[in-house]
């Protein structure tokens, strides 16, 4: 079979850990794709991963050299995206590299265009693209049903956990809560301005809190985001008026339930809104993938996709 897509996961830490599972659990139904390698610079790590069935890797370099395999899925840390994937880009090998695609919309850019040069289809881990809720809820704000004017929108992701050594949340969780803003919207463009509140307590640098406020074209969104919280939050919410009366979506992307909210002189009244399943992200992005190489479309997930998405975050860094 001359389409057979043979993948690699580089870097197969906690993140890459779910995509092996998701992948090898693919390959045992498929003829025309194989999980056939991982690659890791723990070679501890790797050894205790790849069993006897798969190649092993702990150099990227060396993989990059393996004829036999044609796709990779990147999901090293963010300091090593843009090396790894050059790489594979140039290698001749697919690419679907994990969020943030890079640290500067230049080096993103330049992997978009070696990807195009060379005919390669190359994704970016836009993972919630792939959520039912979120593309329910795509369709639900658009459909007039619920409002007549949308005011603004509202992401809340906190929870608790140690500091990423050499991250600042807002690398590690903007990318999706914007990304999901600009997805769900279909925003491709426009100027944009940024108020923002953040802060690190128990180190110097790299933020671990942040509430920031977004403007882009005629779009509002606020987002909170926090590695300090007694419980684990992830909210989005979309708040506008329907019949003179203020009105809101909650969908909890935790418990996957969505609501509409009423509010009159009568009190809070609150439905749920059915219509959708919760899916599985991780294997529909993975299929996605395996799908684009064999077609030769690159929908939904495109690298192209998330460079405003990464210029918004620059900005946010920078202001
Ligand atoms: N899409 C999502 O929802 C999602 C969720 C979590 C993490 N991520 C992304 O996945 C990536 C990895 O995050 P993680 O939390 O799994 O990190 P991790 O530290 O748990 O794992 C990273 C792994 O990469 C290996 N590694 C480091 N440098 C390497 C190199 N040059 N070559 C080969 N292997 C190398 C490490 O040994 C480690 O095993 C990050 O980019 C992160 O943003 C995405």
């Amino acid at each position: 079979m001359d389409n057979k897509v043979n993948l690699a996961v580089v870097g197969i830490g906690y993140w890459g850990s779910k995509l092996i599972r998701e992948y090898a659990d693919i390959g045992t139904s498929r003829d025309d794709f194989k999980l056939a390698a991982l690659c890791d610079a723990d070679a501890q790590r790797l050894n205790q991963a790849k069993g006897n069935t798969l190649k092993g890797y702990s150099d990227y370099k060396d993989l990059m050299k393996d004829h036999s395999i044609n796709a990779v899925h990147i999901a090293v840390p963010n300091t090593d995206h843009y090396k790894v994937a050059k790489e594979a880009l140039l290698a001749g090998k697919h690419v679907l590299l994990e969020k943030p695609l890079c640290y500067s919309a230049e080096e993103a850019k330049e992997l978009c265009e070696i990807a195009k040069q060379k005919n390669l289809v190359f994704k970016a881990g836009l993972i919630f693209r792939f959520a039912n809720s979120l593309n329910f809820l795509k369709q639900v704000i658009r459909s007039n049903k619920h409002f007549d004017r949308i005011y603004f929108s509202r992401f809340t992701w906190e929870f608790s956990r140690k500091p990423m050594p050499n991250v600042s949340i807002i690398w590690d969780l903007m990318p999706h809560l914007i990304d999901m803003f600009l997805y769900v919207n279909d925003i491709k463009d426009g100027d944009v301005k940024i108020d923002k509140l953040q802060g690190s307590f128990r180190r110097q640098d790299k933020s671990e809190l942040a509430d920031i406020k977004l403007r882009i074209g005629d779009e509002d969104a606020i987002f909170r985001i926090s590695w300090f919280s007694s419980h684990k939050t992830r909210l989005i919410e979309v708040f506008g008026e329907k019949d003179g009366k203020d009105v809101s979506i909650q969908l909890d992307i935790i418990t996957q339930e969505m609501k509409y909210i009423v509010n009159d002189e009568d009190g809070v009244k609150d439905t749920k809104i059915e219509g959708f399943y919760a899916n599985n992200t991780i294997k529909d992005e993975a299929e996605n993938f395996i799908h684009a190489i064999q077609t030769g479309t690159n929908d939904k997930n495109n690298a192209e996709d998330s460079l405003l998405g990464l210029e918004i975050i620059r900005k946010i860094e920078g202001s």
